[in-house]
């Protein structure tokens, strides 16, 4: 059996990836693509623990030291137990966040911290999606939408529009640097534009 795709999306919180991932995978899932849709920080029992330690609570929590340990635990966990075995399966894995919003959050937006995401990345996770969705947004209007939902989990929106324009900036640059891989996506259309542009893309790159 030939191994699946794996997909992630990223970008700004609020910013709609998590309706972004639903929709592609509700879409390839009438085709007949058998498909996994998971999440990070999370996507496993383990990961699912350590997601809870990281989004709730105060800003000041963690530091982005720790914040890089915690997320990288997470993800090794989530590849291990989650994500590897349903490729190795031939399922199509389609993640809400992965390795890239370590990349931003704690590698440029929150400390100049990239060489210790880099190194632990090679050293535990090394792994890259094969096609990545960025969705760009504005972050005023993301924020909005993220804090009007009240999850409980806005720590890392409670610290600011000027934090996600950081952010919003890490993403653009990601996306500047790996062409190939990371496409940058308009998210201030209706949903269903925006699904379009991403399924345009898949369905040229599969
Ligand atoms: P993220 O996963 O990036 O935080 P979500 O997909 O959870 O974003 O969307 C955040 C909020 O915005 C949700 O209430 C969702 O219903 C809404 N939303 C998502 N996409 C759009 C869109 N294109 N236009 C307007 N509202 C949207
Ligand atoms: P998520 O549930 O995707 O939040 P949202 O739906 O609001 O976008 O992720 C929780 C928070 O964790 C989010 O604010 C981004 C942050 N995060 C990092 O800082 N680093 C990481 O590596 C990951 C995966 C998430």
């Amino acid at each position: 059996m030939s191994p699946g795709r794996f997909i992630t999306f990223e970008g700004i919180d609020g910013s709609g990836k998590s309706t972004q991932a639903r929709l592609l995978a509700a879409s390839l899932d009438t085709q007949g693509v058998d498909v996994l849709l998971t999440r990070e920080p999370g996507g496993s029992p383990g990961a699912e623990e350590i997601r809870r330690l990281l989004v709730e609570g105060a800003p000041e929590r963690w530091s982005p030291e720790t914040e890089i340990l915690l997320f990288t635990a997470a993800r090794r966990d989530h590849l291990e137990k989650t994500i590897l075995p349903a490729l190795a399966s031939g399922k199509t894995v389609i993640s809400d966040r992965f390795a890239d919003s370590t990349r931003v959050y704690q590698g440029a937006a929150r400390g100049a911290l990239r060489t210790l995401v880099d190194t632990l990345h090679d050293a535990v996770i090394a792994r890259e999606p094969d096609l990545t969705f960025v969705i760009d947004m504005d972050p005023g209007a993301a924020l909005r939408r993220g804090l009007a939902r009240k999850s409980g989990e806005d720590r890392f929106e409670d610290m600011g529009e000027s934090f996600q324009e950081k952010l919003r900036a890490g993403f653009k640059d990601l996306v500047a640097a790996q062409p190939d891989r990371c496409h940058l996506i308009d998210g201030a259309r209706a949903p269903d534009d925006v699904a379009r542009s991403v399924a345009d893309i898949v369905r040229a790159q599969a």
